[in-house]
């Protein structure tokens, strides 16, 4: 693993913690004396897969189009956010997915038609039920209680497939924006989510952190699964952040890094993760940048497992941080690197100093781009 030692460099207060002195204090002797009197467990079992909640109609009646067809967009997000695994959040502008949707007189009532798919090396399914954003117009077509209207889909893709963005819940985002905009809109954004949660289910896990931020945009605490208990954390509009994006020409398929993952982790691990999750709540909540970064840089359950499985991932994470940036992760389940900034201008050197990377100790092509928070999250465009 190399040394981080690189992020004094930059112009931010905080440091890494000192994991020595969190040992002293609650080192494991402490808690290996409380398990052994049966009280408390040094081990914390981590969970990938929670409890999934079965779809009801929340509509009373039976909504008719108020539409002959709609388009939405979705944009593109960064789960995890380092050490918030499965429950934070972000959107991100400038890249994301479009769907259309129209009522269509040729599709059997209550079914869903996927016509057409663009921008995806035709790698994509047109089965709906094999398709994020077939699956989630279905789901959102139960919870609205369609059944005498049949629908047909065109899917644009703006995400790389696999790519660390959240490329399938922005289809399943956009699907379900644009299904409910032609039944008038009756279903939250919340009800939503859970439409887009199936379609996660189906292509690469419950986790409900890359479409909450892309259906409400901003930041979101997935604060509990079951039921389903969503936070919007508003980060103040006057406070500057950018998002350096860079991408290697790598897939990492969710279904496969989540495989990767402990079942169990440490007590001293928990208590890392949840303090820099806390803390990471605390500087979205205050607009500081550079508490972000810093929390968002100590994930160190879930990110150790898979950065060494992404080519350059840890050289390029430390050169973001030597040439200035507050922090760096991998984004979502990789391989797209992630590294938090206060300028453009800072965010466009940082950029470049991590597709060097990428290419130097990576050997991976990789683009870039600069981005600021998605406030709007999925909307009818
Ligand atoms: N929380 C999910 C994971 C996000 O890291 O597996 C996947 O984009």
């Amino acid at each position: 693993m190399e040394s981080f030692s690189a992020q004094t460099k930059n112009h931010c207060l905080y440091k890494e913690p000192n994991l020595s002195l969190i040992n002293s204090c609650y080192g494991l002797g402490r808690f290996r004396n409380k398990s052994s009197r049966g009280h408390l467990s040094h081990v914390v079992n981590v969970r990938c897969n929670v409890q999934q909640v079965s779809l009801k109609q929340v509509i009373q009646f039976e909504p008719t189009p108020v539409l002959q067809s709609v388009k939405a967009f979705a944009p593109a997000t960064i789960a995890n956010l380092g050490p918030g695994f499965d429950f934070l959040g972000c959107a991100v502008e400038g890249l994301g997915d479009h769907v259309s949707a129209e009522v269509n007189e040729d599709v059997e009532p209550g079914k869903i038609l996927i016509s057409f798919i663009d921008g995806d090396n035709n790698r994509l399914s047109l089965n709906p039920m094999k398709n994020c954003a077939g699956i989630a117009a279905k789901a959102t077509m139960e919870l609205l209680g369609v059944r005498s209207v049949g629908l047909s889909l065109a899917l644009h893709k703006g995400l790389p497939l696999g790519s660390g963005l959240g490329s399938s819940a922005a289809s399943a985002a956009a699907a379900a924006v644009a299904v409910n905009a032609l039944f008038g809109s009756k279903l939250t954004k919340s009800d939503l989510v859970l439409a887009g949660l199936e379609s996660e289910a189906a292509v690469s896990g419950y986790h409900a952190d890359n479409v909450a931020p892309s259906l409400m945009g901003g930041f979101v605490l997935v604060r509990s699964y079951s039921p389903l208990d969503l936070i919007p954390l508003p980060f103040p509009s006057e406070k500057e952040l950018f998002f350096v994006l860079v991408t290697p020409a790598f897939e990492a398929p969710t279904k496969e890094m989540r495989a990767v993952l402990p079942k169990n982790i440490t007590m001293k691990d928990h208590i890392q993760n949840c303090s820099q999750a806390a803390a990471l709540v605390a500087a979205i909540l205050q607009g500081d940048a550079c508490l972000l970064g810093a929390s968002l840089s100590s994930d160190s359950i879930v990110e150790p497992k898979r950065g060494p499985l992404i080519p350059g991932m840890m050289a390029v994470k430390a050169a973001a941080l030597e040439t200035g940036a507050f922090g760096c992760t991998i984004s979502g389940a990789g391989p797209t690197a992630v590294a938090i900034t206060d300028t453009a201008e800072k965010g466009k050197a940082i950029a470049v100093a991590m597709v060097d990377m990428f290419q130097k100790k990576g050997l991976l092509e990789a683009t870039a781009s600069v981005q600021k928070l998605d406030r709007t999250g999925a909307r009818v465009v």
